[in-house]
C-alpha cells in the first residue's frame, strides 16, 4: 500500500471549498487503497502573525473537519504536527542542504513575504517549504494529494530527497504530487481570476465548509458571472462561469461537456441555483458533523493522541536513520 501524506494549516475559522475539492476529497478517496497519514500543520500556521487562542481552537476544528469529511481513523493516521517533534528536527537537517537561492524562488514565499514586508517576513516563513518537505519525507511518502498551488513545494521536496540520497546514501522515497483535474484550483466567486483563499480581502467569494447553508447558497447566487449568457467552459474568456462548472463537475461527478449541454440556452440564473444546491447538499452534512465533533473535545484529543503515537513511531525511525547518515553520534 502506497504511503500517502498530506496536511492543511489550521489558520482560519473554517476550511474552504478549495481545500475540500482540491485536496480533502482525494484524501478520503485514497483511504481504501493506501496507507494515509493526515496532519494538521500547526507549525506551518505560526509562520505568519497568528492569534494563540484562535490557533488553539482551529487546530481541533481542522481535525474535526477532516473527520467530518470522511477521514477515518481506522484506516488513516490523523495527528497534529507539533505533537511529533521529528518534523522540526528533520526540517533542520533538510534546511542545511537547501540553497538560499532555491528557497527564495518559491512563489508562495514571494507572495506572502510581499504582504508581510521585510521586517514582518520571518525566517519561519522562508523555511516553510523545507518543513513541508520534512513532513512528507519522514514517512517514506509516495503520494501527496494537494491542490495545484503546492506543485512547486512538491518539486522542492523531490529535489531535496534526491540531493540527500545522492550525498548520504539512499534514504528517502521521492514522492509524487496527486493533483485533481478539474478542482486543482478553485477560484474566488467574486474575483474568479484569483484563487479561493482564506486570506481573501472579502468573504463574499470565499465558500467556507462551516458557513451556514443559507450563506453558502447566497454566495453562489451572487457569484460573478461573465458577459454573455452562455454556460460554456472557457477559463480565459469566462473565468466566473468556468469556475462554477469546475465546482459543479467536482461535486456531482459529471463531466464539463455534459454540464455544458445540460445548460445550453438556459442562462445563468438556473445554473447558479443548481451549483448552490449541489454544493450545499454536499457540504451541509460536513458542517453538521463538524459541529457535533466539536462538542466533544476530549474524544477528539483522544483520537489525535492515538494518531500522534502512531506517527511518532514511524517518524522517529526515519529520523534516526537520517541522523546516522549525516554523521551524528548517537546519544549513549
Ligand atoms: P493550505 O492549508 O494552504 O491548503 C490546504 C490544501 O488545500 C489546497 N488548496 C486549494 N486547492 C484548490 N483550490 C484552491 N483555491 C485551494 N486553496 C488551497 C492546497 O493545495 C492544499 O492541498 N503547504 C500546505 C500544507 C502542508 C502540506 C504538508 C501539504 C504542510 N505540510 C505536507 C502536503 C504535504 C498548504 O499550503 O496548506
Amino acid at each position: 500500500r502506497p504511503v500517502v501524506f498530506s496536511g492543511m494549516q489550521p489558520s482560519s475559522d473554517s476550511l474552504h471549498l478549495g481545500n475540500y475539492l482540491g485536496a480533502l476529497v482525494n484524501w478520503v478517496a485514497l483511504q481504501d487503497e493506501a496507507d494515509p497519514i493526515y496532519c494538521v500543520v500547526d507549525l506551518h500556521a505560526i509562520t505568519v502573525p497568528q492569534d494563540p487562542k484562535a490557533l488553539h481552537e482551529s487546530t481541533r476544528r481542522t481535525a474535526a473537519q477532516y473527520l467530518a469529511a470522511g477521514v477515518d481513523v481506522e484506516r488513516a493516521t490523523l495527528f497534529v504536527q507539533s505533537h511529533v517533534p521529528a518534523h522540526t528536527e528533520l526540517a533542520w537537517v533538510l534546511g542545511s542542504i537547501t540553497g538560499f537561492g532555491e528557497a527564495s524562488r518559491m512563489t508562495q514565499f514571494k507572495d506572502k513575504s510581499a504582504k508581510q514586508g521585510t521586517e514582518g517576513t520571518t525566517v519561519g516563513l522562508f523555511a516553510y517549504p523545507v518543513l513541508m518537505a520534512a513532513d512528507i519525507l519522514l514517512y517514506g511518502t509516495q503520494l501527496v494529494p494537494v491542490g495545484d498551488d503546492q506543485r512547486q513545494h512538491l518539486e522542492l521536496t523531490r529535489d531535496l530527497a534526491h540531493r540527500f540520497n545522492t550525498r548520504f546514501g539512499d534514504t528517502f522515497i521521492v514522492p509524487e504530487a496527486l493533483i485533481p483535474k478539474e478542482s486543482a484550483r478553485i477560484h474566488d466567486l467574486q474575483e474568479p481570476t484569483a484563487k479561493m483563499s482564506k486570506s481573501a480581502a472579502s468573504e463574499a467569494g470565499l465558500v467556507k465548509l462551516l458557513d451556514d447553508p443559507a450563506v453558502t447558497a447566497k454566495k453562489f447566487r451572487s457569484a460573478v458571472t461573465d458577459t454573455g449568457r452562455e454556460v460554456r467552459y472557457d477559463p480565459a474568456g469566462k473565468p466566473g462561469v468556468s469556475n462554477l462548472l469546475d465546482i459543479l463537475a467536482a461535486v456531482t461527478g459529471r463531466t464539463i461537456p455534459e454540464l455544458e449541454t445540460e445548460y445550453q440556452g438556459r442562462g445563468y440564473g438556473d445554473f447558479k441555483t443548481d451549483v448552490a444546491d449541489a454544493v450545499v447538499e454536499r457540504v451541509a452534512p460536513i458542517r453538521a458533523r463538524t459541529l457535533e465533533l466539536m462538542d466533544d473535545p476530549a474524544e477528539l484529543d483522544r483520537l489525535l493522541a492515538i494518531g500522534a503515537a502512531r506517527a511518532s513511531e514511524r517518524a522517529e525511525r526515519m529520523l534516526r536513520t537520517v541522523y546516522d547518515r549525516v554523521g551524528f553520534v548517537r546519544r549513549g
